[in-house]
């Protein structure tokens, strides 16, 4: 508890990885982001009954996330979405994905270990083991459902083993405001809102540029799920999944886009 503590109160009092506040409700613990023993879905560890620590350390962390408790995969190795209405900011496979998306890719790019951290816990002095003892489990698709994008469709369509591509995902990594500059040179300026109407809508963009990453859809702690546990009063299913405000009616896509 006292480690839980301090960890919330050294991220809280550092304020340097914050980009904004995260509105819904939180609790990571009922959701599927819950990797430990009292996590109630598919990855959930046999001996760990730690929550934060698959994704944060107190000590000993990577300095690429708020204190990081896992190694990040190469910037380098995803392919983005590409197509000829793109402007040139985003358009193009070899721009490098930024560490607020590596930390959600070092699980969600289904080669890395879920349950492999930096600093295991003073307790078991031993990595998360998962199912029965697996120490090295990443997330596979099954039935096409799962949380592994760089994959849904690969693991159909492309030889089993390619997990890093973001081709059929929406642009990450990149910053609103020269996309919105571009946009303004070529006439189109008004087809994109001005990034603090964005972020007054509910989006998070990432200084410097006010980039867009996973985190400007998506908040990892927050409960939407009214089924883990069963009939969770507390969630709201309207962040389904893990959004950073609500989808209804598109509210969030049209947070930026102005169409
Ligand atoms: C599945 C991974 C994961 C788990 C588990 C997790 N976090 Fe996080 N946390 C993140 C990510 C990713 C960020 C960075 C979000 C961003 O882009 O701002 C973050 C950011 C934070 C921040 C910085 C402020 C913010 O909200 O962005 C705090 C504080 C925090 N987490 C506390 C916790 C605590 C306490 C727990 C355990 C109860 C926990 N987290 C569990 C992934 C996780
Ligand atoms: C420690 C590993 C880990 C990290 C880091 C992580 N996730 Fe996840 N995430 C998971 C697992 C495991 C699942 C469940 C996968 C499944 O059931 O197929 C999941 C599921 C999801 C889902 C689908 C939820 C649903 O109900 O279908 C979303 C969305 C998601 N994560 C977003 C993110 C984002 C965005 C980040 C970074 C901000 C992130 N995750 C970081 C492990 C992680
Ligand atoms: C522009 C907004 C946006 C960005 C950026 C974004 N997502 Fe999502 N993501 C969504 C929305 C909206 C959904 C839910 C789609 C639905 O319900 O139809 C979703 C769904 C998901 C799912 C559930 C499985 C699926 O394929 O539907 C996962 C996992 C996920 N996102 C992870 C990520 C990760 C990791 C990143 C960064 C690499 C990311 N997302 C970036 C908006 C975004
Ligand atoms: C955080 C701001 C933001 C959010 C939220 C967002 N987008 Fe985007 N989206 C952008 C920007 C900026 C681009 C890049 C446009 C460019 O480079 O031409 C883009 C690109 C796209 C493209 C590709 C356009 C092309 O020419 O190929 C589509 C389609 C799109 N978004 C749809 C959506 C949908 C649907 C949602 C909601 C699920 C959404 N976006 C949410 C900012 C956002």
């Amino acid at each position: 508890m006292l480690r839980l503590v301090s960890l919330v109160m050294a991220l809280v009092f550092c304020g340097c990885w914050a980009a904004s506040a995260a509105m819904g409700p939180q609790k990571v613990k009922n959701t599927v982001h819950n990797l430990s023993t009292s996590g109630e879905w598919m990855y959930i560890s046999d001996n760990e009954d730690e929550i934060c620590i698959f994704c944060h350390t107190p000590h000993g962390g990577s300095l690429n996330g708020p204190l990081w408790n896992r190694a990040l995969p190469g910037a380098l190795e995803f392919t983005h979405y590409t197509t000829a209405t793109l402007d040139s900011v985003t358009d193009g496979a070899s721009r490098a994905l930024s560490d607020e998306s590596l930390l959600c890719m070092s699980c969600h790019d289904g080669a890395m270990a879920v349950n492999h951290v930096l600093n295991p816990s003073n307790r078991t002095h031993v990595q998360p083991t998962m199912n029965f003892g697996q120490t090295d489990v990443s997330i596979v698709p099954i039935f096409g459902i799962g949380g592994r994008i760089g994959d849904v469709v690969d693991a159909i369509n492309m030889p089993m083993g390619e997990t890093r591509n973001l081709t059929d995902d929406h642009p990450i990594s990149f910053s609103y405001d020269a996309v919105r500059a571009a946009y303004q040179g070529a006439g189109r300026g008004n087809q994109l809102h001005a990034p603090a109407d964005a972020v007054a809508a509910g989006v998070r963009l990432y200084a410097p540029g006010n980039r867009v990453e996973c985190g400007s859809c998506h908040d990892p702690h927050v409960n939407y799920d009214s089924t883990i546990p069963m009939g969770d009063p507390t969630a709201n299913e309207n962040y389904r999944p893990f959004l950073i405000t609500p989808n209804i009616g598109s509210a969030l896509c049209l947070a930026c886009h102005n169409k």
